[in-house]
């Protein structure tokens, strides 16, 4: 992955920018899981690093970098696949590396600014220059403005050169989407001060992104990838395509409701979101069948032709989507529903349980396909024809995707335990909330979370090191 750009055999400009972002998203990730594993350890042992690097801190940076990683590879990805869709060069990728360079320089000053400054108050200067205070999206004021300015030369880049190009219906549905999903970061700037208008628009970023404009992109992303990988057929990719988004935005718009149920919006929310966030899972399904019935019929014409071998050109890639269709489903469908309807809700709410379902969802839905779009920038990058799966490319994604899942599950348990403790014995009081964190069974799942995330860990490093790796390995195999 180092060497993906000096390797010269991208076709164009854009993918040499797409590959400067994949690189930074992989490193943020990396940053994100050491997070990740400090807070873990906090959980267990409260006083490990305590005024040194608070919980509060680890946790901040832990799901800010996920957010952050998953923007770059997304953006990564665009530049990618844009002039193979529009069959046009991009008009302004000279414009698009500055734009990368100011984003990379204002994301690594935040980060500091978070480490450095852990606790102080809450004022008009912490807003503008230190962080607003808004999970998953705490950038101060001035990396916001900075953030849009790079958009917006990101979504220029996009849209203009769709306008000279070819309009796939790919394209089409990226360009609209992308909008959208720009548009609603300016959501999540608005200040007040009375927190349940705060929380109201804060979700308009957070979950219309992932249950609505993410899920598309990731959308884009699978009809494209399965086009270069295995050979799909356009026309059949690209119906799929417009059944998912019609689908998608219909349960997920109104789905929103799920998150206004207990936060003072008015009482209707119960029923628009009990109804409408039920009718999620049912795309994800939809993008599930999709992905398999593409390749098994891919596969099986191949066979019907008498050719030997798999219709697959890039291993690692493929795996990762087949397991981007098994998560999204799994974390956000069915660990989504569990606690979707208000009558479960009332008792989930805001216990392990969601982040059980905040890990495989994040994971299941979004690292996994973004990782794939990385294998595949790699096989363009070097120029080969086929990129087999290594022993390596197998054991990062077998021990990242089983540590993610064993985080889920232990988290499930604990979840589980505070719903009968916390909630249904002892009735949601301040005293109930320590009494269910101290009894074994919390104890023993975040000590099962911490030790599965160390595989989670383990699993990456196994990842980076095939990224680093299989292009000059799969040049060998075909030379
Ligand atoms: C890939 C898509 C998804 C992602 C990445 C995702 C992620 C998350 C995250 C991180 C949270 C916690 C937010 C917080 O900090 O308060 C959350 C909450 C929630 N999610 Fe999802 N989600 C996804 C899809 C879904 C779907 C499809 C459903 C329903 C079918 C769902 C139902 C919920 C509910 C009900 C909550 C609120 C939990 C609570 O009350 O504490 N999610 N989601
Ligand atoms: C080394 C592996 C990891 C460890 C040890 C870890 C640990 C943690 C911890 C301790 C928290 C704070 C939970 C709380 O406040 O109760 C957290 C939150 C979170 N993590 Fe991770 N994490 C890991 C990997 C990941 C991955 C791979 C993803 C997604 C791709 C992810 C997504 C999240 C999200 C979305 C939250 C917020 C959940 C919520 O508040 O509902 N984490 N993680
Ligand atoms: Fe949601």
């Amino acid at each position: 992955m180092l060497t993906s750009i000096k390797e010269n055999h991208l076709t164009n400009k854009g993918q040499e920018l797409g590959m400067m972002y994949f690189r930074v998203a992989i490193i943020l990730f990396g940053a994100q899981l050491l997070m990740g594993l400090i807070a873990a350890i906090q959980f267990l042992a409260p006083a490990f690093l305590f005024e040194l690097f608070d919980f509060s801190v680890a946790r901040m940076v832990h799901i800010n970098a996920l957010v952050v990683w998953m923007l770059y590879a997304m953006i990564g990805a665009t530049y990618m696949m844009l002039t193979d869709e529009t069959g046009h060069e991009g008009v302004a990728i000279g414009l698009g590396k500055l734009g990368f360079w100011v984003l990379t320089a204002a994301v690594t000053v935040v980060v500091l600014v978070y480490i450095i400054v852990q606790v102080g108050s809450g004022t008009e200067a912490s807003l503008w220059l230190i962080h607003e205070g808004r999970e998953y999206i705490e950038a101060p004021r001035w990396a916001d403005i900075g953030i849009v300015v790079v958009v917006l030369i990101f979504y220029f880049n996009v849209f203009a050169t769709y306008m000279k190009g070819e309009k796939t219906g790919i394209m089409t549905v990226m360009v609209a989407n992308l909008l959208a999903l720009a548009g609603l970061y300016i959501a999540g700037m608005w200040y007040t001060d009375n927190i349940s208008m705060d929380q109201f628009w804060w979700w308009w970023v957070i979950h219309l992104w992932v249950e609505a404009t993410w899920e598309v992109f990731v959308g884009t992303l699978a009809a494209y990838a399965l086009i270069k990988i295995i050979g799909a057929k356009r026309e059949i990719v690209e119906m799929w395509l417009w059944i998912e988004v019609l689908m998608l935005f219909g349960s997920g718009i109104l789905g929103m409701g799920h998150h206004y149920f207990w936060i003072g919006t008015p009482e209707y929310w119960w029923e628009i979101g009990a109804l409408f966030s039920a009718l999620e899972p049912v795309p994800l399904i939809a993008m599930f069948v999709h992905v398999l019935y593409d390749w098994g019929k891919e596969q099986g014409i191949a066979q019907g032709k008498g050719e030997v071998g798999n219709v697959i050109k890039n291993g690692p890639a493929m795996a990762w989507i087949v397991t981007n269709a098994f998560g999204n489903f799994l974390g956000a469908g069915i660990w989504g529903f569990f606690h979707t309807l208000p009558q479960v809700n009332i008792y989930t709410h805001g216990t392990q349980f969601t982040a059980a379902h905040g890990h495989l969802s994040f994971f299941g839905a979004y690292a996994t396909i973004l990782i794939g779009m990385m294998y595949y920038g790699l096989q363009r990058s070097y120029g080969v024809e086929r990129m087999k799966t290594t022993f390596k490319s197998k054991m990062g994604i077998f021990l990242t995707t089983f540590g993610v899942m064993g985080m889920t599950i232990a988290l499930t348990i604990a979840g589980y335990e505070q719903v009968l403790v916390e909630r249904g014995e002892m009735g949601a009081t301040w005293n109930a909330f320590f009494t269910a964190q101290n009894l074994p069974w919390y104890i023993q799942a975040q000590l099962w979370r911490a030790i599965m995330g160390v595989v989670t860990f383990v699993g990456f490093i196994y990842l980076v090191w095939d990224l680093l790796t299989i292009g000059k390995e799969a040049q060998k195999a075909e030379a």
